[in-house]
């Protein structure tokens, strides 16, 4: 019977089994375990994300998709989730055999024949409309609000022109907003993360928007001619903190964009851009300061 791995579990902490369908949601091009038949495989391993909620309910998937007597090795760090790993494991009705290596606590449970409370953590985990009338999940970034950085670009951004790309869209808050603007023609969103891609697919019905799982490092058709970017851009990956990747998204944007096009970007105020900016626009203006966030507009 077949196997899965959930995420990129360092080779000296988990084994990958032999054959093993990819179920992360960061990697494009992966199965979406929610959509996997119940006891169909064999084998599961599993980096257990980092939300508390999140992480309840890709165990209690993994677990649900496991046939009895399949064979469930999950690892988290420590200071990540690690610590409360075997007592998830047991509240769903499992044995668990706890190890730990390179500060990750690795738990080893045979699937039992009956299962308790996956189901309640199973609905906590899934998507559902917000109040914000928004589709979300737990798990994408900032799955409960608007963020503070996207707030204060939103206010700054004026009414938009031609044709764009919001990089890093989650699950669409900006393009919501720039599509508000008639003279907007098209609309290219790029998102890494399936949930809340599969999110903005729903929050966001218009022709002139095209919705794309993807790295934004490595997009194909590559992004060519626009009149503006917009951009509120990562900066973890794998949860620690990658500054390189959000300059990686100013160098993308600044070659999507044709000469005069306008990146408009917030970024925490700590993080180091403005060299990168400078380098890779002609124009850079700080349009504003405020509750730890700057905003840039930079001209090509
Ligand atoms: C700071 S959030 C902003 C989300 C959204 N634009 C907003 O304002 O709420 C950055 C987004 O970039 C996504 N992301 C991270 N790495 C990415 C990559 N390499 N390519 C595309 N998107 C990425 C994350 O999943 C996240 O949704």
């Amino acid at each position: 019977m077949p196997a899965a791995v959930y995420g990129t579990p360092p080779a000296d902490v988990l084994e990958t089994p032999k054959g093993a369908r990819q179920l992360s949601p960061l990697i494009p091009g992966s199965d979406d375990i929610a959509q996997i038949a119940d006891a169909s495989l064999q084998d599961v391993a599993l980096l257990v994300p980092p939300g508390a909620v999140e992480a309840r309910y890709v165990v209690a998937q993994a677990l649900r998709v496991l046939a009895p007597g399949g064979t469930l090795v999950a690892a988290a760090p420590k200071d990540r989730g690690g610590l409360r790993l075997k007592r998830t494991l047991e509240s769903f009705g499992c044995q668990v055999a706890e190890t730990a290596r390179r500060h990750h606590r690795i738990c080893a449970v045979e699937r039992p024949a009956s299962l308790t409370e996956i189901e309640a953590a199973i609905a906590e985990g899934a998507p559902r409309l917000m109040p914000s009338g928004l589709w979300s999940q737990p798990g994408v970034f900032s799955w409960e609000r608007l963020d503070s950085g996207s707030e204060q670009l939103l206010r700054h951004l004026p009414k938009l022109k031609g044709q764009g790309a919001d990089l890093g869209a989650g699950i669409g808050w900006l393009s919501r907003a720039v599509l508000e603007s008639p003279d907007v023609t098209k609309l290219r969103l790029i998102e890494l993360d399936r949930r809340a891609y599969d999110c903005a697919r729903r929050n966001i019905e218009d022709d002139r928007a095209t919705i794309e799982w993807a790295d934004v490092r490595n997009i194909a058709p590559p992004l060519a001619d626009l009149d503006f970017v917009v951009m509120n851009p990562p900066f973890h990956d794998g949860g620690a903190e990658d500054r390189a990747l959000g300059q990686a998204f100013i160098r993308v944007a600044s070659s999507a964009l044709r000469k005069g096009g306008t990146l408009w970007l917030t970024a925490n105020r700590h993080l180091p851009y403005e060299s990168v900016l400078n380098e890779a626009f002609k124009v850079v203006k700080p349009v504003a300061d405020a509750s730890g966030f700057k905003i840039y507009e930079a001209r090509r």
